[in-house]
């Protein structure tokens, strides 16, 4: 555990870093995404949405750090992806899965419509092709049991036995799912995917438009971090087996078409969602999330990808960083 001058100190860089990246304003951003109105542009957007803002650090020794909206619920979309590929492996293993969906980064767009044709499978299960793929694998008797099961171990993650689908959020992405559907009736026909479309979508946009906090995303960040096991309640949310396989993805899936660049600068596996949350992972050290719904062209959050880059290079956290990592402080 860190001592009392330590959280002092680590609080006062986390607010430090806050009220820096706050002021440095929104340049590169592209749109902001609401449900129901989909993609906006920023000039549309509230200076109450330009400002929302938080980072959230959670270390394997159950330390929680946090500055700015830490409490302010957003939805988790394609973040969801993450903990439901970890479910789906163990429900069905790493071959049966790997059949299914593979692991390789598309390079394109999170709602395009490509297929690896090779294998006649979606490329990665973080793209929503390989996500649709990969909670139809997830188990249970009918839809309503494979959302228990689904929202069980999102609440184990998040140490958060409360968290819940916002119904609100639900209809609006069913309202808007058009693309989704499109994508699900292809692989459907090419036998990527069997059973009910709608159904399978539904599962889909109810992970989607489940609410969390940053905070509760840092504590999910470390739990992957950690092994599998939630460092605050001691609870396993995903065994240890498939720890490894979705850092893995996530490093090189988890941001799409800018996959590849964020391998480059910042170097730790990541996942993100449009309502604008970043969950990034430091195995066996801890987990990183910033929630800013400002999204760049990619559909990344902007203020996410500088703190994540600035994070990263403070304390050595690129995964090929051959020097020392630095202490939670960073650079002396
Ligand atoms: O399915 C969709 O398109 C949205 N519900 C989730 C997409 C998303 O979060 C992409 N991430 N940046």
């Amino acid at each position: 555990m860190a001592s009392p001058e330590i959280n002092r100190q680590l609080n006062e860089r986390l607010d430090e870093l806050y009220r820096r990246h706050l002021s440095a304003g929104e340049d590169g951003v592209a749109s902001y995404y609401g449900s129901g109105r989909r993609y906006y542009g920023p000039e549309l957007a509230t200076r109450e949405e330009r400002d929302r803002f938080s980072i959230c650090l959670a270390t394997i020794d159950g330390e929680v750090y946090h500055t700015g909206e830490h409490q302010f619920p957003f939805a988790l979309q394609s973040v969801s992806k993450v903990f439901v590929y970890g479910l789906a492996l163990e429900d069905r293993g790493r071959d049966h899965i790997l059949q299914r969906v593979g692991v390789e980064p598309s390079g394109d767009a999170f709602n395009s419509i490509v297929f690896d044709e090779r294998n006649n499978r979606p490329y990665n299960p973080m793209v929503n092709a390989g996500a649709l793929a990969t909670t139809n694998l997830v188990r249970g008797e009918d839809p309503a049991e494979k959302l228990e099961r689904t929202l069980k171990v999102l609440r184990c993650y998040a140490g958060n036995e409360r968290l819940e689908v916002h119904q609100d959020t639900f209809r609006a992405e069913m309202r808007t799912a058009d693309r989704n559907r499109a994508t699900a009736y292809l692989m459907r026909s090419d036998g990527m995917l069997a059973g009910d479309v709608e159904a399978i979508l539904a599962l889909y946009l109810q992970q989607c438009s489940v609410l969390v906090t940053c905070r509760e995303l840092a504590v999910m960040a470390a739990t992957l971090a950690n092994g599998g096991t939630n460092p605050i309640t001691g609870e396993q949310a995903l065994d240890l087996r498939y720890a490894r396989d979705v850092l893995s993805v996530m490093h090189t899936c988890g941001m799409y078409d800018f996959a590849g660049q964020w391998a480059y600068q910042v170097g730790i596996p990541a996942k993100s969602g449009v309502s604008g949350g970043i969950l990034a992972v430091v195995p066996g050290k801890m987990g990183i999330a910033v929630f800013s719904p400002g999204l760049d062209v990619y559909g990344n959050s902007v203020r996410g990808i500088r703190v994540c880059e600035e994070i990263s290079e403070r304390l050595g956290l690129h995964v090929f960083a051959t020097g020392a990592r630095n202490s939670m402080l960073g650079p002396a």
